[in-house]
């Protein structure tokens, strides 16, 4: 990762001189202090923002997250090391697997935000349920859950679906067998994107030269293209929900992603391309959005 690529205010020095994975978690990058939590502890806890170390399963009592015990039991998950990020929807911890190093993201308890003003992606879609259906609508405690649990399995569908396209999506650690999707609840475990030295950074956090800002535009716009192609629309795309890292796009957060024959596809399409011109102009890049529409349109 070149310099220029690092996140405002990150300190290069300081991350060369800790190489190791027990110093990642140290970094500014990763939040472990945690004193906001212990303030709300009296509040009824949204359930994502459990601390790290309460997700594993304690030895004698029951696991707060039933879904982390099974996925330690299957053999899918070794151990939490810390908060990466807490978002509006989700509260995204750093694991460790087998495999390596995971992103582990939980959507946490819904009643603490509207869930991306989730009725638009959700018109449409079937759920098979009515009492489901009406629980969802209604926002009761059933329902939220519900909510929780059909987003996990969303964003699961999409990230095997786009990194068969071949779209630079992080990879998917649980499936695609829906089973074990199932099992997984609430629990989105997908590979981290990052190294020991912390995790990749959203192009809005970094500063690109121009060249390289260029490369990124058009890596994010080629992306887009790619999805459209096998008939997904991304739904939220900004250089918020894009991590740069080693010199490529990586597109990350896809609960609302909808299907090319959802009736709103092409005003989200649309939506897509004039926020990613929005975003990228920080980066010195004007594009005109339906510019940007027709290119991904012709494929
Ligand atoms: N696979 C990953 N590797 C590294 N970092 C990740 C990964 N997935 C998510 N993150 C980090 O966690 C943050 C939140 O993830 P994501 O955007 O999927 O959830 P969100 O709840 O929608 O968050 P937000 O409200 O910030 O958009 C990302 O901005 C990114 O910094
Ligand atoms: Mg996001």
């Amino acid at each position: 990762m070149s310099t220029d690529a690092l996140p405002v205010g990150f300190d290069a020095a300081r991350v060369r001189r800790r190489p190791t994975l027990k110093r990642l978690f140290d970094t500014d990058s990763i939040d472990t202090s945690h004193e906001t939590f212990s303030r709300r502890r009296d509040r009824r806890k949204p359930r994502g923002r459990l601390r790290p170390d309460e997700l594993m399963p304690d030895r004698d009592g029951a696991p707060p997250v039933p879904e982390i015990a099974w996925l330690q039991e299957r053999g899918y998950l070794d151990g939490i090391e810390g908060e990466l990020k807490s978002g509006k929807e989700a509260t995204v911890y750093l694991g460790r697997t087998r495999v390596g190093l995971a992103a582990v993201k939980v959507f946490r308890d819904l009643a603490v935000r509207s869930f991306k003003n989730d009725g638009r992606y959700r018109a449409g879609r079937f759920i098979g349920d009515a009492r489901v259906e009406r629980a969802i609508a209604n926002r009761s405690a059933t329902g939220r859950r519900a909510q929780a649990l059909l987003w996990a399995a969303h964003e699961y569908a999409m990230l095997w679906r786009l990194r068969a396209a071949g779209v630079n999506v992080p990879e998917p650690l649980v499936g695609p067998d829906t089973s074990d999707i199932a099992q997984a609840g609430e629990v989105v475990l997908m590979r981290f994107v990052g190294d020991e030295a912390g995790p990749a950074p959203r192009l809005a956090d970094v500063r690109l030269p121009p060249d390289e800002a260029r490369r990124a535009f058009d890596d994010a716009v080629h992306a887009l293209t790619a999805m459209w192609r096998v008939g997904v629309v991304h739904a939220d795309y900004s250089t918020y929900n894009l991590l740069w890292w080693r010199g490529s796009v990586v597109v990350i957060d896809l609960p609302q992603a909808v299907d090319a024959d959802h009736r709103e596809a092409r005003e989200l399409l649309k939506r897509d391309a004039a926020s990613l011109c929005a975003t990228f102009r920080q980066h010195g890049i004007e594009a005109a959005p339906d510019e940007v529409l027709r290119v991904v349109v012709a494929g």
